[in-house]
């Protein structure tokens, strides 16, 4: 079987790739590096200790993808290619809905025209909006999505279901996401943003390592267990693999589903400086300060769905998350 991973060079991805190979699947990997660079698709090989295909191109341009169609015979795809950061896409809305709904586009049109009708997207909990209730379910409501980018998300979801209504042949698979952290335990692949990151757990992380010099905890006093916003993190390798166990279902069933993926366990932003503090055995400097806009109070999901359907459950632990995520930087550091 032969999947093709848009986006494989980055963070999820590549974490996916890895699982797909040592699951024995082939992967074939589309990616522009806009936010990932090249020798990822190296460090997978590594780690595997198998081959990846790779093309360097946009998912928006079809004639790439059809000369990737063309030369490899694709059974199915997972659509990880996007744009992410939420401050980003409230600054830059056209570009955030150009590129991720126009690469959703182009895939399912060069996917149409090859008969490859079966398709994994990457969305996430941002659908949601500030859920009516806790643990989350799939059944809730979506939208009041805060950002142009939830919202694109939110939108690709609408153009998935209207597809699947149009073409009862396609098989479709929507994974929301909850918060993904941690790295490989081998310390080669990881999540490495440019910049100052706009995510906790790589916050944390660069404040360890004395490349910034301090936390701010945006708020304390959220209707929370300690007042600090509360978040479901998942482990970025229990995330890949629930991809895996997606892709067996979705390889044998038509029709869309829709699966949250995280813990179940909502923990406090405290908790996750505390714990990282503890389990690394480094301080991490921090301060409160103001709310963050369009940030809701707490958020986990219930996963449920996931095992009875899927029969995947998230297992790795708090601490191994923070320990690989530190793991990771302190082998990558420049
Ligand atoms: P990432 O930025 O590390 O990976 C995305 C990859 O897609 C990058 O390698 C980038 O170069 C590539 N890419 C972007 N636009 C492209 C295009 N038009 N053509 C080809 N390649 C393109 O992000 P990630 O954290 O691995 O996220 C993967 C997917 O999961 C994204 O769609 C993201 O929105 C979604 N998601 C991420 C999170 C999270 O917190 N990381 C949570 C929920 C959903
Ligand atoms: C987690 C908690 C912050 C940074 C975002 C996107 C969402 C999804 C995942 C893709 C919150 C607090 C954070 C900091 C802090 N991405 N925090 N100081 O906001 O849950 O979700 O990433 O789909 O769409 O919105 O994740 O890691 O930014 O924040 O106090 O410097 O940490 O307030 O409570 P979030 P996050």
């Amino acid at each position: 079987m032969k999947i093709l991973v848009s986006g494989g060079c980055g963070y999820i991805g590549s974490h996916t790739c890895v699982e797909l190979l040592n699951n024995g699947y082939e992967v074939v990997v589309v990616d522009n590096l806009c936010n990932s660079k090249e020798n990822v698709i190296d460090k997978i090989k590594e780690i595997t200790g198998k081959n990846v295909t790779f093309y360097k191109g946009d998912v928006c341009d079809k004639e790439i993808l059809r000369k990737i169609f063309n030369e490899n015979k694709i059974d199915a795809v997972i659509h990880f290619a996007g744009l992410k950061a939420v401050g980003e896409s409230v600054e830059k809305p056209l570009m955030y809905y150009r590129n991720n709904i126009d690469s959703t586009l182009s895939l399912c049109e060069v996917m149409n025209e090859y008969n490859c009708k079966k398709i994994i997207f990457s969305s996430s909990a941002t659908v949601y909006g500030d859920p009516a209730k806790l643990p989350i379910t799939e059944d809730m409501p979506v939208g009041n999505t805060t950002n142009p980018y939830g919202s694109s998300k939110l939108y690709i979801e609408g153009i998935l279901k209207d597809l699947y209504i149009s073409d009862n042949s396609w098989g479709i698979t929507l994974l929301r996401y909850f918060n993904p952290v941690g790295a490989h335990q081998s310390g080669l692949i990881g999540e490495d943003p440019n910049g100052i990151p706009n995510n906790l757990m790589p916050y944390i992380v660069k404040v360890a390592t004395g490349e910034l010099p301090c936390l701010s905890i945006f708020g304390d006093d959220y209707d929370t267990k300690d007042g600090t916003g509360v978040r479901d993190y998942i482990h970025v390798v229990d995330l890949a693999r629930g991809h895996v166990k997606a892709l067996e279902k979705l390889l044998s069933v038509k029709g869309i589903n829709i699966y949250n993926l995280g813990t179940g366990n909502g923990y406090s932003v405290l908790e996750m400086v505390n714990t990282f503090s503890k389990v690394n055995g480094v301080d991490v400097n921090y301060k409160i300060v103001e709310r963050r806009a369009g940030d809701i109070a707490c958020c986990y999901a219930d996963c449920s769905k996931a095992f009875n359907e899927l029969g995947w459950s998230a297992e790795l632990s708090l601490d191994d998350m923070v320990k690989s995520a530190y793991n990771f930087v302190l082998k990558n550091k420049k």
